[in-house]
């Protein structure tokens, strides 16, 4: 066979979610129960860099590869790796048949090749840059044209948080509500230019495995929580328009105060839910009460915290107030914390009491 390797790289960033995504109406296609709207971090924090190849002269026998993190996946029974591959094959088929003198890439085995430089599922969206990172990287080796939100459509079915990752700075996922979700796709309202001092501090409290992955307890909430049918359709609406409007004002105390409560009344689902289950812990809990006592000193809301399926916590926080937010935090729970400070700052390693 043709001995010639086709080959592109790429990388993806985290994104953190301040108005959460949690619930899914169709467990295949990754279609949410409601809209949610992230924050993409810098790519100098959180990130994943992904190679994909494919060459006539690998052998179908071994198929498609995933290498994560130095060690090989077994993709046969990831049902959503498989679809993400198999939705970008029939792309590259389209280009293909359209023009028959392109390379028939779409029939080759792929290998792909990944690494995070932060831990893997521990609640720090590692999924969401995986997968965005995945679909970016063959949707180039592929040369498709497909846009970012047209891409958003395949990197969902891989994770519904990696829809989002595929686009820089504030980004809405519709919910949509066609069956076959088409209408659930990612779009940015905001590139990360029109809010230049914007800041996160990504706490890392615990770099384990979470305690129960997040497709698991989208279950248990949706079947079991009360409270969660409020928060799906009554709450999450209002505060999908509120924090675009707060996003679009450079509003900080409105953003801070929408992210802070939609972090708190998903984790009351999570509470709410039988069996319930428990994401943050006595130094996430410590994290929300150094907020509300920074904002209390400082006589207005200059710091937000949220959480995802984990007990990390990530703050926002405007440039101006660096000293007052990060400084505060590195002082006091710094010991023993690693942490990032991102969008668009550094990564601060092993942070200690300063
Ligand atoms: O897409 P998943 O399975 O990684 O779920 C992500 C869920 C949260 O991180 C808790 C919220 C969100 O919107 O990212």
């Amino acid at each position: 066979a043709d001995s010639t390797v086709f080959r592109a790289s790429t990388t993806a960033p985290v994104n953190i979610a301040v108005i959460k995504y949690w619930g899914k109406r169709d467990a295949t296609l990754n279609l949410p129960t409601n809209s949610s709207l992230s924050v993409t971090l810098s790519q100098r924090s959180l990130r994943t860099v992904t190679t994909a190849s494919c060459s006539a002269s690998y052998p179908a026998s071994e198929g498609d590869t995933l290498t994560l993190n130095g060690s090989l996946q077994d993709i046969s029974s990831s049902k959503r790796t498989l679809a993400c591959l198999a939705s970008l094959r029939v792309l590259r088929n389209e280009l293909e048949s359209a023009n028959p003198s392109l390379p028939a890439l779409s029939t080759y085995p792929l290998r792909i090749v990944s690494e995070n430089n932060f831990p893997t599922a521990a609640g720090l969206a590692s999924s969401a840059a995986g997968f965005a990172a995945l679909v970016r990287a063959i949707a180039n080796l592929y040369e498709l044209p497909q846009s970012p939100t047209e891409l958003s459509r395949i990197a969902r079915q891989g994770s519904g948080s990696a829809c989002r990752s595929l686009q820089g700075g504030y980004v809405a996922w519709r919910s949509g509500t066609k069956e076959d979700g088409s209408d659930s796709i990612a779009e940015e309202i905001a590139p990360a230019s029109h809010w230049p001092e914007m800041r996160a501090l990504i706490l890392v409290v615990s770099a384990e495995k979470k305690d129960v992955p997040s497709t698991e307890g989208m279950q248990t909430t949706v079947k079991t929580s009360p409270l969660f049918a409020t928060r799906a359709e009554r709450i999450v609406p209002g505060r999908m328009t509120a924090i675009e409007t707060a996003i679009h004002n450079r509003d900080f105390p409105a953003f801070a105060d929408l992210t802070m409560r939609d972090s708190n009344n998903f984790h009351a689902c999570c509470l709410d839910s039988e069996p319930p289950i428990f994401y943050l812990n006595d130094v996430s809990r410590a994290a929300i009460r150094l907020v509300n006592d920074i904002n209390h000193v400082a006589g207005k809301t200059v710091a937000a915290y949220t959480f995802d399926a984990g007990p990390n916590a990530v703050i926002y926080y405007l440039d101006d107030v660096s000293e007052i937010v990060a400084g505060t935090f590195k002082a006091i729970l710094g010991e023993g914390l690693d942490g990032w400070e991102g969008p668009f700052g550094d990564r601060l390693k092993g942070v200690s009491a300063g």
